[in-house]
C-alpha cells in the first residue's frame, strides 16, 4: 500500500509540470487554429485582442490562487507551478499587446505610444505590462540571489498591483460599452483572493 502511495507521489511529481504546461498551451492552440479556419467571427483580429486579454486574465486569477489552494487542499506540489503559470501570464499579456499592436497599430511604434497617451484605458493596460515584465525578468533563481529574498519578495509582491491595474483596465473599456457583469465576477474573484491573504496575515 505504502509503495503504491509513494509510486502515485512519484508520478505526479514527474508529471505535473508538463501536463500544466501543455494545458495552459491549449488557448493558443485554440485561438491559432480558430484563425485558421475562419472561427472567429466577423471581426477576427478583435477577435484576438480581446480572446488574449481575457486569458491574461484568466491566468492571472489562476496564479494568485494557487497559494490558497495549496494551503487549503493541503497540495504541496502546486508550489513548484507558480513562477510557470505566471511567466505564462506575461507570455499572453505579451500576445494580448502584440495583438493590439498589429492588429490596430500596424505595428508603428509612434502611432503606439500616441495610442497609449490618448486613451487611459491602454495606459493602464500597458502599465500592467511593464509590471509583468519585471516580474518575468527577475523569476530565475540568480535574480532572487542577486536581489536577495527580501527585496524579491517585496518587488513580487506587486503582483497585486497587476491584478488592480487589469480591472481597471477591463472596467474602463467595458464602462464606455456599459457591459459591467463579467468585470464585476472578475473583481469579485480576485477581491476574495487577495482578502484571502489580509485574513491570513491578520489571523
Ligand atoms: C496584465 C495586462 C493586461 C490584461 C490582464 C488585459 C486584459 C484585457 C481584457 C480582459 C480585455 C477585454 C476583453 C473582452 O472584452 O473580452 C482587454 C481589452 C483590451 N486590451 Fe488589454 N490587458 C492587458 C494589457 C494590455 C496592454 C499592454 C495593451 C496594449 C498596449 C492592451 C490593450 C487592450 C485593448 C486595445 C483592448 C480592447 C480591445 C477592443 O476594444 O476590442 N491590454 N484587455
Amino acid at each position: 500500500m505504502a509503495t503504491q502511495a509513494s509510486a502515485v507521489w512519484r508520478w505526479q511529481r514527474l508529471a505535473i509540470k508538463p501536463l500544466w504546461f501543455v494545458t495552459l498551451l491549449l488557448p493558443l492552440a485554440w485561438l491559432v487554429y480558430a484563425a485558421f479556419n475562419d472561427l472567429l467571427g466577423a471581426n477576427p483580429a478583435q477577435a484576438l485582442v480581446r480572446a488574449s486579454g481575457d486569458w491574461t486574465l484568466r491566468l492571472l486569477c489562476l496564479v494568485l490562487a494557487l497559494t490558497p489552494l495549496r494551503i487549503t487542499a493541503a497540495w504541496p506540489e502546486l508550489a513548484r507551478l507558480r513562477r510557470m503559470v505566471g511567466l505564462f501570464v506575461f507570455f499572453y499579456a505579451t500576445l494580448h499587446a502584440l495583438c493590439y499592436g498589429w492588429f490596430d497599430m500596424g505595428l508603428e511604434p509612434t502611432d503606439m505610444a500616441k495610442d497609449i497617451g490618448k486613451r487611459p484605458f491602454i495606459l493602464v493596460g500597458f502599465s500592467a505590462w511593464l509590471l509583468l515584465l519585471a516580474l518575468a525578468l527577475t523569476s530565475w533563481d540568480r535574480a532572487v540571489r542577486w536581489l536577495g529574498g527580501h527585496n524579491w519578495r517585496r518587488l513580487h509582491r506587486s503582483v497585486y498591483a497587476v491584478a488592480g491595474l487589469a480591472v481597471l483596465h477591463f472596467f474602463w473599456m467595458r464602462a464606455a460599452k456599459n457591459d459591467l457583469a463579467e468585470v464585476a465576477l472578475y473583481a469579485v474573484i480576485l477581491a476574495l483572493l487577495l482578502g484571502w491573504r489580509v485574513w491570513r496575515v491578520l489571523r
